[in-house]
């Protein structure tokens, strides 16, 4: 698939450019095991990354989620990240993703497998008029994530996403004589004494906390080194890598059709999926291949970045990228704790050795 089209490549997937609703159709049916994707938001002020009309969004993104059902495996998912918007010039919230929601299930047969909401507590507030100013809402910081799915029963292991024990949780497990008592709830449910049994980490829930607060990344610092900006509605790497993690094996392929930097690629490729990413914009693409090299400050780096710009279809390998890369004395802020770090180690390992000498000396 997508033999001569792709911008660049690593050892498990492709980055595409182009409108992901004409490249989904190069796709086999059943082919794919997990659509991972944040579209852009449909939210009021029009954002640089293209947002549709409220009203039209619905709509358009129809267009999207039919063919990714028709892509899909049978016991593949959907998952689908989706910010909350109010209504314009309106402190009254639009219903666009619950009404998204309900058009997929019922117009085209999805199912929806579970809702999550994904809490980012450190979401500044807004929007500005009614959350700082008028001080009559408050910060949203939740956006919803629907997970749907062709099959009532698609491919799902909550043991491969075992959050930690709390610590009650903890001394149960260490003492459950002292600690626990099995007896009935109130509800009738029975919980039996293996309830203090070590599973090796408690079922997570669909409320997944995860901090949006990326700042010092490897594709940021190369952002910064090339003075180009980072994509402006990332999402932090945990994301994706919960539902990777929750319903895939290692080399089933996941794909994101707005991909923006491919963080969804980026982490598909840790846990050795095969991955494709189609995003509509050149430059965000080409940025994203950042992801994928091991970040040092390099001399030759703007040259690959200018290559990636220069064609759509560039057929870049990355690991060729990365073992061209020339390392040079860095300059720039980040650089220059480089530099520091480099110089720390060098000190440590000078005192290391005087140390030693002075041991050796003495004896
Ligand atoms: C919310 S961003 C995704 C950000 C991504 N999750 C990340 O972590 O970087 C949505 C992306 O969809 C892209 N996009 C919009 N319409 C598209 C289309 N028809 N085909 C492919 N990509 C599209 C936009 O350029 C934007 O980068």
């Amino acid at each position: 698939m997508f033999e001569k089209k792709f911008l660049y490549k690593t050892k498990k997937g492709k980055a595409i450019v182009g409108d992901s609703l004409e490249l989904m159709k190069s796709i086999p049916d059943n082919s794919i095991n997990l659509v991972m994707t944040s579209p852009p938001f449909a939210l009021q002020r029009p954002k640089e990354y293209g947002n549709k009309e409220q009203a039209d969004y619905i709509d358009w993104i129809l267009d999207f989620t039919k063919e990714v059902k028709r892509i899909i495996a049978e016991d593949g998912s959907f998952v689908i990240d989706l910010g909350g918007a109010y209504q314009k010039g309106s402190p009254i919230r639009s219903l666009y993703n619950f009404r998204l929601l309900i058009r997929m299930c019922d117009e085209q047969g999805w199912n929806l497998a579970e809702e999550f909401y994904w809490h980012n507590p450190a979401k500044l507030p807004s929007p500005i008029e009614w959350v700082n100013k008028r001080k009559i809402r408050a910060k949203d910081s939740v956006n919803t994530v629907w997970w749907l799915s062709k099959s009532a029963f698609p491919k799902a292991d909550v043991k491969k996403v075992l959050t930690e024990y709390s610590d009650r949780m903890k001394k149960l497990i260490e003492n459950s004589e002292k600690y626990y008592t099995p007896k009935k709830r109130p509800s009738g449910h029975d919980i039996s004494d293996s309830f203090g049994n070590d599973n090796g980490g408690a079922i997570p829930s669909n409320l997944l906390q995860i901090p949006n607060t990326e700042s010092n990344s490897q594709y940021l610092r190369y952002c910064k080194e090339l003075n180009i900006q980072g994509h402006p509605a990332r999402f932090p790497a945990k994301l994706p890598e919960f539902f990777i993690k929750f319903l895939t094996d290692e080399d089933d392929t996941v794909l994101d059709i707005f991909a923006g930097s491919n963080t969804t690629g980026w982490v598909a490729e840790q846990l050795d999926r095969q991955w494709l990413a189609f995003e509509s914009d050149h430059q965000y693409l080409a940025a994203s291949a950042f992801r994928f090299l091991d970040y040092r400050p390099s001399k030759n780096i703007s040259e690959h970045y200018n290559d990636l710009l220069s064609r759509t279809n560039l057929q870049a390998d990355i690991e060729e990228f990365r073992k061209q890369l020339i390392a040079f004395e860095p300059t720039t802020h980040y650089a220059s704790t480089f530099a520091n770090r480099t110089k720390l180690i060098k000190d440590q390992s000078l005192q290391k050795s005087l140390h030693t000498n002075a041991r050796t000396d003495k004896k």
